[in-house]
């Protein structure tokens, strides 16, 4: 989604705009743009290209205050006339992310008053706003009234031509911080666009409006009333966002999963038990008193919310249910106060399950537990409890080591509430925990098998359909199998229930069907087998990951790749890892761009 940079500085601000812009490149987008104050003129650059082209077409620009953005299309298509950042009559210029929706009817009330529209954006909107309000000297003002007329998600940025001491940020549904320098001030949409010159950040809450100068900065919540909020020293390095010695982020990210894991799991993998308080103070008041878990999450977090729902219910005996966050947040369900309402989320800013947890919330369910990536996310600050993964930056546009981190959490929430509800014996405590030190060094073997499915891609790369298949906890893990190819590789994958073949999907199994399926040694292991022959007898060519100890062979249509021992509960975190690599080399072969996929952006944060 869009990504915004802001600075203010007593040096060229444009490569520090740029190289934010370059950070953000992960969030997806189709344009860019900037504009600097510079004589009393807004010199405005845009291009459609990459930021790369942005780059070399600001060359000769400079400036010591400045906006800029990534645009990821909504209201009219990548195009240099619909990027950021729009202008109003030469004197306001605002970036922006987020959707306005009554932006139509403010363009017609715009339009009568005579204001010009260059572009099919709704930003346009809240620039021309801004300028109807402005007199030199009360940007702020001006655009504090501005806001007040706009109904919807915004970050933003806005500059004044005539101003070249000060630029105005706000937010209100949409990311944005504040990065605090040595006599000069930063806005971005994630810190990793301003670790190249601070890491001192403020994470601007729902409805603050920040005036941004050169020596200080001045916050604003939603009543207008000055507040301080609290500098945080970033955790992030650069290192954590640099490819280093791997091609891409996706790649580098699968073979960060063992360290991920391992930091993820660091504090209860050195404890003798587990106990609630890893969520939050207040989960030893709230767990007792659960009566059943409803998981709210979009796409891959949302699998790995159905790998918890069989955990849940056979280790934890507690009844869960997993809904998509953007269909449970308009459906009318029947709501119940004991209900635990987890989130997961890697970005913490996913609008559809943002707006879903607080539509739980609005009805009266108030037991909210968020499982996410980022610190100080609107996810994390909007609930009561929370455990951090802690997988790093995840900058590939397709989820990996974040969903991976997301299933260790969920494991940790399921044995938590299990001992809670004394379906757990410290014997099965202990053996769990052992299972969760084991299994960096397990993911690991899993990893070494990357030889043998970069050799196996080879088959895919002219395929233009994919089945995968598994059979319970793993059946989500078939899901993200089939996501993982679709969205890097184009190639249209379905996932279905073994078991669910012959009841629709077998009509389509023919030499030209790959059929890829994971085969844990678990109790279903022989039903598999079952619908696995089901496949071969019609000419299916099989892909099958199998446990070492599963006795499937290689045989004519038959394809066997040897995973290590079965892991037990934890088999689906094993199980995703070689699906995930081999979408990435799929993607590889077809010369998609693996990070960055068409259409696609990193964190979703408009509906
Ligand atoms: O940041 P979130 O986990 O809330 O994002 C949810 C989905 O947009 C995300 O998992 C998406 O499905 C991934 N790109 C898939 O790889």
């Amino acid at each position: 989604m869009c990504g915004i940079v802001g600075a203010i500085a007593k040096r060229n601000v444009v490569p520090i705009l740029i190289n934010g812009l370059m950070r953000l490149e992960y969030r997806g987008y189709d344009s860019a743009g900037l504009v600097v104050v510079q004589s009393e003129q807004l010199e405005r650059v845009r291009s459609t290209g990459r930021v790369a082209e942005l780059e070399q077409k600001s060359a000769n620009t400079q400036g010591s205050l400045g906006i800029a953005h990534t645009r990821w299309a909504t209201h009219g298509i990548p195009s240099e006339r619909n990027a950021h950042p729009h202008i109003s009559n030469n004197q306001i210029a605002v970036v922006h992310n987020g959707i306005i929706e009554n932006y139509e009817e403010l363009r017609t009330e715009l339009t009568a008053r005579g204001y010009k529209f260059n572009s099919d954006t709704d930003t346009e909107v809240i620039a021309h706003l801004i300028h109807s309000h402005y007199q030199k000297g009360n940007l702020l003002t001006a655009t504090q009234k501005a806001l007040a007329q706009l109904i919807g998600a915004y970050a933003i940025a806005v500059v004044a031509a005539e101003n070249p001491q000060q630029f105005i940020a706000a937010r209100k549904g949409s990311p944005l911080l504040l990065g605090v320098g040595n006599g000069e001030n930063f806005v971005a949409s994630d810190m990793s666009a301003l670790l190249q010159v601070t890491k001192k950040v403020i994470y601007l809450e729902e409805g603050d409006v920040v005036d941004v100068s050169l020596d200080g900065y001045r916050i604003l919540n939603e009543k207008g009333h000055e507040v301080e909020r609290p500098i945080h020293i970033s955790e992030l390095n650069n290192d954590s966002v640099e490819l280093g010695q791997y091609k891409h982020y996706m790649q580098k990210e699968i073979f960060e999963q063992p360290q991920a894991l391992a930091n993820t799991l660091e504090s209860v993998c050195n404890s003798q038990s587990l106990v609630p308080g890893i969520f939050g103070a207040e989960a030893n008041k709230i767990f007792p008193q659960i009566e059943s878990i409803l998981i709210l999450a979009c796409g891959t977090s949302n699998h790995a919310g159905q790998v918890a729902k069989y955990w849940l219910e056979e280790i934890a005996g507690v009844p869960c249910s997993v809904e998509i966050a953007s269909e449970y947040r308009y459906r009318v369900s029947v709501a119940n106060p004991k209900t635990l309402v987890v989130t997961i989320s890697q970005s913490g800013e996913t609008a559809d399950t943002l707006a879903a947890l607080n539509h739980a919330k609005a009805s009266g369910q108030e037991f909210t537990l968020a499982i996410c990536n980022v610190p100080e996310s609107a996810i994390i600050r909007q609930s009561k409890l929370r455990l951090l993964t802690r997988a790093g930056p995840e900058i590939g546009v397709a989820s990996t080591k974040a969903f991976t981190t997301q299933l260790a959490a969920l494991f940790l929430l399921t044995l938590v509430i299990a001992k809670t509800r004394n379906k757990l014996t410290e014997e099965q405590e202990q053996t769990h925990l052992h299972e969760l030190r084991h299994l960096p060094a397990a993911l690991q073997k899993v990893l070494a098998l990357e030889p043998e499915i970069e050799k196996l891609s080879e088959q895919f790369t002219h395929k233009h359909h994919a089945l995968f298949l598994g059979r319970g906890v793993h059946y989500p893990i078939a899901l993200e199998g089939a996501l993982k190819l679709k969205e890097i590789s184009y190639i249209h994958a379905e996932a279905y229930p073994a078991g669910e073949l012959k009841h629709g999907p077998l009509a389509l199994v023919d030499e030209d069907m790959p059929v890829v399926s994971v085969a844990p040694n678990d109790a279903l292991l022989e039903k598999l087998k079952s619908n696995l022959q089901e496949v071969k007898a019609r000419g299916g060519q099989l892909y099958v990951f199998a446990d070492a100890d599963t006795h499937i062979k290689t045989s004519e249509g038959l394809h066997i790749m040897q995973m290590p021992e079965h892991a037990g509960y934890l088999s689906p975190i094993l199980h995703v890892v070689p699906l995930q690599l081999l979408a990435y080399y799929v993607a590889l072969q077809k010369g998609t761009d693996v990070d960055k996929p068409r259409n696609l952006a990193k964190s979703v944060t408009v509906e």
